[in-house]
């Protein structure tokens, strides 16, 4: 069974210089248990197919293409239902730089939480002195 299918998948982001084509007719399909890896130089949309499959595209937009998942439109779906039961549930992504950024799979707060119960003391051999504080 297909699990994942990219069909005709075009991303365009605009900026003050126009717009840059990030993602041009990008296809590809993934049965059950099957992995793919996708090189490229920097810039070539690595980050971005990323991005659309998990509906995080900022400061551009899907101008074409379709995302089957398991059978449903992933770009079809609202944004509530595709939370509730796709993004980080069925379907994940690992930011680049992701050990020194924060984690968008816990909310800030328990971020914090865990750094101020686990970290504060001591860290990379400097001494926390100050506890977090956040409202
Ligand atoms: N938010 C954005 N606004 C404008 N242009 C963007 C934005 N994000 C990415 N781009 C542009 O889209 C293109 C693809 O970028 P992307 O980050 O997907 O590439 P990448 O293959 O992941 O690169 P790298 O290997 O450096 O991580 C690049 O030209 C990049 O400058
Ligand atoms: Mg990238």
């Amino acid at each position: 069974m297909v699990e994942i299918d990219v069909s005709d998948l075009s991303v365009q982001y605009t900026t003050a210089n126009g717009h840059i084509h990030a993602l041009e007719d990008i296809q590809f399909r993934l049965e059950e248990n099957e992995s793919i890896g996708i090189a490229g130089e920097s810039a070539c949309g690595k980050s971005t197919l990323g991005l659309s499959i998990i509906r995080m595209v900022q400061g551009g937009n899907i101008i074409s293409g379709k995302i089957m998942f398991n059978g449903q439109s992933l770009l079809d779906m609202t944004n509530p239902k595709f939370d509730e039961s796709i993004r980080w549930k069925k379907i994940s992504m690992v930011f680049q730089g992701a050990m020194n950024s924060l984690d968008p799979v816990f909310t800030v707060e328990e971020q914090f939480e865990w750094w101020n119960e686990t970290k504060s003391g001591y860290c990379n051999g400097f001494t926390i002195k100050t506890k977090f504080c956040y409202s």
